[in-house]
């Protein structure tokens, strides 16, 4: 049966750091308006069932359907998570990613994300042969049907490059911590525009700080009645980058979805982007 296909949305809400609140916090930013909705498999971090709480909330009152969703999650190594783990640590990995899936639609009470993300490969440095058979099980599990895309998560510019070489599904998403010190993650995003990976970025305010602080996005905040944050989402997206916001503010969530609506001077881009690397 083909499946309802719903657009990547311009913008992803995350539900990191949120435990007892990652229920309402859900539904109170689809409420707002977000359809992107990212999470993972990794109690330690993220309360994916509680997500799945958030939606079933939102799906009771009619405000969306799942058809209406973008719905993320990953696969997390046994070093990533705490005790609390989705699969059996005895077991291969190919059968931890299907046994994560399978958790993971059971929080999320689906029958496919539209993402799946490899949370982080197994070393800092190069992409493994553990990567390989993780890769190739989340493979399996889109072609099963079970998600629709595949994506990469905390990857530098070598883990794709030897990805690349070692196999030829690239993924659909890099997601990414983008520090402006970095030129924003420049190298990857490279990478990224010349092979059509979107790449999601991540720790956009809390990664830049100093950016946030700087006069000219004072000035760029000023003249366009905006607040820093809204400039730094306006430009993320203006250069190609699919934003996350972890926000934990109503307040906040509109404010994030508003900067949508913001156009930046050229020229403005152009110094932002290499306003600290
Ligand atoms: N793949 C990975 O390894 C990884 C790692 C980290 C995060 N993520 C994902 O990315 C999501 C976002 O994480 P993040 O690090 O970008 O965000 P975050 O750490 O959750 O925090 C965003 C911060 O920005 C503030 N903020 C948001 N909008 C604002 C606005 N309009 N004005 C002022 N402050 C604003 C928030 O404060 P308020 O709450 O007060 O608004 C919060 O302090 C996570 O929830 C998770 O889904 C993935």
């Amino acid at each position: 049966m083909p499946q309802p296909r719903s657009p990547v949305p311009d913008f992803l809400y995350g539900t990191a750091w949120k435990e007892d609140r990652t229920p309402a916090l859900t539904e109170l930013a689809l409420r707002m308006g977000f359809r992107g909705i990212d999470t993972a498999n990794q109690r330690r971090h993220y309360f994916e069932e509680g997500v799945g709480q958030g939606l079933a909330a939102a799906y009771r009152t009619g405000l969306v359907t799942r058809d209406d969703l973008f719905l993320q999650t990953k696969f997390t190594y046994q070093p990533g998570q705490d005790h609390r783990l989705p699969y059996d640590p005895a077991a291969s990995l190919s059968v931890q990613v299907a046994q994560s899936m399978a958790s993971s639609l059971d929080h999320l009470a689906t029958s496919y994300v539209d993402s799946y993300v490899l949370h982080g490969p197994s070393s800092n440095h190069d992409w493994t042969d553990a990567d390989n058979e993780v890769w190739e099980a989340m493979q399996k599990e889109r072609d099963a049907g079970r998600a629709r895309f595949l994506g990469v998560s905390n990857v530098s510019l070598p883990h794709l490059q030897q990805m690349a070489t070692a196999r030829a599904d690239l993924p659909a998403f890099v997601q990414n911590r983008c520090y402006a010190r970095l030129g924003w993650d420049r190298a990857v995003r490279l990478f990224c525009r010349e092979r059509n990976i979107i790449y999601q970025g991540f720790s956009l305010l809390t990664a830049n700080q100093e950016v946030l602080r700087h006069p000219l996005i004072a000035r760029l905040a000023a003249s366009a009645n905006a607040t820093p944050a809204q400039i730094v989402f306006s430009f993320a997206r203006t250069v190609g980058i699919l934003p996350l916001t972890g926000t934990s503010e109503g307040e906040h969530m509109q404010q994030d979805l508003a900067s949508r609506d913001l156009t930046l001077p050229l020229d403005a881009i152009h110094t932002t982007e290499s306003l600290a690397g």
